[in-house]
C-alpha cells in the first residue's frame, strides 16, 4: 500500500494503491472514519464482474446507483436519474459518495457528488486504466449533450483515490489499449521515461508491478500539472493534448472509436499540424509506431469525414472568438498552447485528415 497526497488551492486528493487479492481488509477499511455508509455508485459491469468483492461495501450502502458505462447514457437525465436515487435514499449533507467504475462513471458519479445538496465528499475508485492513470485525478466532472462531449460540468476534486490495479484483471483488451493512449500523451507532456517502463510491459500480458509503476509515473505528472492549475486558465490545457481531435473523431465515430483510440489518433493528427508549425518532423511516425505497438488504431478509413470534423472542432470547449487554443507536441516534452485561426485550422484540416486515412 503507497500514499500520495496533492493538494490545491481548492482541495487535497490523498491517493491509496491496494491489492485487491493481499489486502481485502484495506479496501473495506475505506469505509470508515467517516466514510461508513456511502452512497455508492456503481459501474454494472464492475458490478457484476466484482459481485463477491463489492457485496459487504453494497450491505452498508445508504443507496445504491447502478449505472451502464455507455456515453450515450452519459447525460443530463442520467445525472437526474443519480440525484433522485440520492435524494430517495434520504441522504445528507454529510453522507459520502464513492464511486466505483471507469472514466465515464467516475465523471457523472463524481458531477452528480459535487452538486447534490450542493456537494458531498468523494472517493474514487477507478476500475480501468485509463481511469487510473488519468481520468480519476485533477476533479473535471461532466456530462454530453447531444452536441458535444463533456460540455456541462465542474471542477470537483475527490478526496480520497483508490487504485487497485487488480480490477484491471477483467478490463477487455480494447479497454486496457484504450488507457495506453492517455499513458503516450502523458509521456508526450511530462515524462519521456514512461514510454521505457512502457516498452519493458508485456501489453498482451502485462504485470501488476509494472502498471502500477506506470500508473504512479502518469499520476504524478498530472498531479504535478493540477495542483498548479485546477481551473484550466493555463498550464492544465497541455492535458488536453490529444483531444481536440480526438473528442471530434470520438463523436463524428458516434463512440464507434473508444475515447483511448480517439485520443491516439489525436495525438497523431495534432503532432502533424506541429510539424507544419516547425515541430519534429519525426514525432507523427514515431507516434505512429507506438499506435501501433499498443494495438490502437491508426487511422479512421471512411469513417469520418473532413467537413465534419470542422463542424465538431468548432464546438470543442477550448473555442474563443477568433479561433482555438490547440495543444501542439512539438516534440517529447514540448507540447505549446498554440492559437489557430479559422483560417489556419482550415489550412491544417486536409494535412491531417490524409495522415489519418493512411
Ligand atoms: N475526468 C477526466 O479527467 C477524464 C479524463 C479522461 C477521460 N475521461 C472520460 O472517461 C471516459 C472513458 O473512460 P474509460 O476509458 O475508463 O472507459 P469507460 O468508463 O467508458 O469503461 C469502458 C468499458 O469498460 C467496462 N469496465 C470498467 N471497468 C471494468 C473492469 N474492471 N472490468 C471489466 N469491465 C470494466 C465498462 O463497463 C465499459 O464497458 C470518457 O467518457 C471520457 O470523457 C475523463
Amino acid at each position: 500500500m503507497m500514499n500520495f497526497e496533492w493538494n490545491t488551492a481548492m482541495s487535497a486528493t490523498t491517493v491509496r494503491t491496494c491489492s485487491l487479492k493481499t489486502e481485502q481488509s484495506v479496501w473495506l477499511n475505506e469505509f470508515s472514519d467517516g466514510w461508513e455508509h456511502p452512497f455508492l455508485i456503481i459501474d454494472s459491469e464492475v458490478r457484476r464482474l466484482w459481485d463477491n468483492l463489492l457485496q459487504p461495501a453494497i450491505m452498508s450502502a445508504s443507496g445504491l446507483y447502478i449505472m451502464e458505462a455507455r456515453e450515450v447514457l452519459k447525460n443530463t437525465f442520467t445525472l437526474s436519474r443519480i440525484w433522485d436515487s440520492m435524494s430517495a435514499a434520504g441522504i445528507h449533507r454529510d453522507t459520502p459518495v464513492v464511486v466505483i467504475g471507469g472514466g465515464l462513471v467516475c465523471d457523472i458519479g463524481a458531477m452528480a457528488a459535487s452538486t447534490y445538496l450542493r456537494g458531498l465528499r468523494l472517493m474514487l475508485v477507478p476500475t480501468t486504466l485509463l481511469c487510473m492513470v488519468d481520468a480519476c485525478l485533477g476533479g473535471k466532472t461532466g456530462v454530453n449533450l447531444a452536441s458535444a462531449k463533456n460540455q456541462v460540468g465542474t471542477f470537483n476534486p475527490a478526496e480520497k483515490i483508490l487504485i487497485a490495479p487488480d480490477f484491471l484483471d477483467t478490463l477487455p483488451n480494447r479497454e486496457f489499449k484504450s488507457g495506453i493512449a492517455e499513458i503516450l500523451k502523458t509521456a508526450l507532456i511530462g515524462d519521456r521515461s514512461i514510454l521505457e517502463l512502457l516498452e519493458r510491459m508485456d501489453i498482451e500480458n502485462p504485470d501488476k508491478n509494472s502498471i502500477l509503476k506506470i500508473i504512479l509515473k502518469c499520476l504524478e505528472v498530472k498531479g504535478g500539472i493540477v495542483t498548479e492549475d485546477l481551473r484550466e486558465t493555463g498550464k492544465r490545457m497541455l492535458l488536453n493534448l490529444g483531444h481536440t481531435i480526438g473528442h471530434a473523431l470520438e463523436s463524428a465515430s458516434e463512440f464507434r472509436l473508444s475515447h483511448g483510440e480517439a485520443v491516439g489518433l489525436g495525438l497523431l493528427g495534432e503532432a502533424a499540424i506541429a510539424v507544419n508549425r516547425g515541430g519534429n518532423r519525426d514525432l507523427p511516425g514515431e507516434i505512429r509506431g507506438m499506435l501501433k505497438q499498443a494495438g490502437l488504431p491508426t487511422g479512421v478509413n471512411d469513417m469520418v469525414s473532413g467537413e465534419k470534423l470542422s463542424r465538431l472542432f468548432k464546438r470543442d470547449k477550448k473555442t474563443r472568438r477568433n479561433g482555438r487554443i490547440w495543444v501542439l507536441p512539438f516534440d517529447w516534452c514540448d507540447c505549446r498552447l498554440t492559437y489557430l485561426t479559422p483560417d489556419q485550422e482550415e489550412k491544417a484540416l486536409p494535412f491531417v485528415m490524409s495522415l489519418l486515412r493512411v
